[in-house]
């Protein structure tokens, strides 16, 4: 199993390039599902979740082509990205998601709304737990109920029929859910009527997949409102669509450098997808400045802790929390974090304590003591996407040498995460782990 082995203490500086968003890709594949015609996805992340999705959507019966890096784009340039993905589904070969591909995914549950909407049939497997709840999918099975499929749970796995085609109906969500609100947006495009979607999530890959059925021929309206209204069509038909800009991929790479005091030109962005996290590093004391489709973030000694709570965009992204944690475990001073999406997603604080962060959980709450930069390197232990990259940022910023084991969560969702660091100055490799 690969470690990565990282040196740490050294300030990052220079220009790093930000790929698709993996959360957008993966849905706006499953969309590939509701036509026969194609569907073309530019600006792609080349990351296993894709690689997972791609292959269940091929066992789905969908044709997948891909290009190498587009033409324009200069591969000499650090992190240098943007694929372009054409799917094709003439026809849907299988209605199954199996358990192996859904249990390590969970965005594998994305091909329900497609699939029964298109082919008036599903059979999905249930995610079951995960490193970080228990997560599971009763909000888009209710929805789904609500358009009128049948779901009967068998052996583990969800079973959705519909004998005709969907019917538009209102879904009031009592909670706010990503997956939930992009599964029912793709099955009520193919509804007959009007469905209303109150409660919806606002997260920006939500509007990608909503403009994205719009060019396919959908008719979405009140993307960013709460509320989507969309008058189903019979048919979707082909288009060409980007891939907007990964929100926690900048993000992360704006901690680098915020945690190793350093400055980072993060390239191919958009601030306003992650104002909530730029603005809590302005108020510790990060300086950043937008220069058309660049970020640059730079820091010194002396930050200040701030406090974050974890909610549903346009607040924290539950996926930016132990990356704060690690940035807050430098500044000078403490900081509360609270975790309000997910129950269990503080696995990372133990590691994080064995570079000598001071951290202490209390119920769905952290406090952070801040001792200024003083961490050191230690071997850790990753478990899931994000908390491995909390581990690779405080690894960056301790003196001494880090090693971070189980580094397959890490591939998941960060193309090329050693080299893109390693042309900013870090001194990171990958090893052969134990
Ligand atoms: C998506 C993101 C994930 C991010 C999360 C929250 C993708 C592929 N993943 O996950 O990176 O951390 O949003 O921003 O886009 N819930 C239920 N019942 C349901 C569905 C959800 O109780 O049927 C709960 C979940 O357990 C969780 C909360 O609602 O506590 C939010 O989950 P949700 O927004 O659905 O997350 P995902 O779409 O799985």
């Amino acid at each position: 199993m690969d470690a990565i082995r990282i040196q740490g203490g050294v300030p990052l500086n220079g220009t790093i390039v930000i790929g698709g968003a993996k959360n957008a890709a993966l849905p706006l594949m499953a969309a590939g599902l509701l036509t026969s015609e194609p569907l073309t996805l530019t600006n792609m992340p080349e990351l296993a979740d894709i690689a997972t999705m791609g292959n269940l959507l091929r066992q789905l019966g969908v044709r997948i082509d891909q290009s190498a890096l587009e033409a324009g784009a200069d591969s000499a340039e650090a992190g240098a990205t943007g694929r372009t993905m054409t799917l094709r589904t003439e026809k849907v070969a299988s209605v199954t998601a199996p358990y192996d591909l859904v249990r390590r995914m969970r965005a594998s549950v994305l091909v329900l709304g497609p699939l029964v909407a298109r082919h008036g049939e599903a059979k999905v497997s249930l995610p079951g737990g995960c490193a970080i709840g228990t997560r599971p999918v009763d909000l888009h099975l209710k929805a789904l109920e609500a358009l009128g499929a049948k779901i009967e749970l068998k052996q583990g796995y969800v079973h959705a029929t519909v004998p005709k085609r969907l019917k538009g109906a209102q879904i009031i969500f009592p909670k706010v859910t990503v997956g939930g609100t992009e599964n029912i947006l793709m099955a009520a495009s193919l509804a007959e009527g009007e469905t209303i979607i109150e409660n919806a999530a606002r997260e920006p890959e939500i509007g990608n997949l909503a403009d994205c059925l719009n060019a396919m021929g959908a008719n979405i309206t009140g993307m960013g409102s709460g509320t989507l209204h969309i008058k189903g069509v019979e048919r979707l038909h082909a288009a060409r669509v980007p891939v907007i800009p990964d929100r926690i991929e900048t993000g992360t790479y704006a901690i680098a450098a915020a945690i190793t005091r350093g400055s980072l030109t993060l390239k191919g962005t958009r601030y306003d997808l992650l104002k909530s996290v730029f603005d809590s590093m302005v108020q510790a004391g990060v300086e950043i400045t937008q220069q058309g489709d660049s970020i640059i973030v730079s820091a010194k000694n002396g930050l200040k802790g701030v406090d974050i709570m974890t909610e549903p965009y346009p607040g924290f992204p539950t996926d930016m929390q132990a990356q704060w944690m690690a940035l807050m475990s430098t500044a000078d001073g403490a900081s509360m974090i609270t975790e309000t999406i997910f129950e269990n997603r503080f696995m990372h604080v133990p590691e994080l304590t064995r570079f000598g962060a001071d951290v202490n959980v209390h119920g769905t709450s952290a406090i952070v003591r801040g001792k200024g930069n003083h961490l050191s390197g230690a071997p850790v232990m990753a478990t899931d996407l994000r908390a491995s990259v909390s581990l690779v940022l405080a690894g960056l910023a301790a003196s001494g040498e880090t090693l971070v084991n189980r580094v397959y969560h890490l591939d998941r969702g960060y193309e090329r995460l050693e080299q893109k660091l390693e042309a900013c100055g870090a001194r990171i490799e990958r090893v052969g782990g134990g």
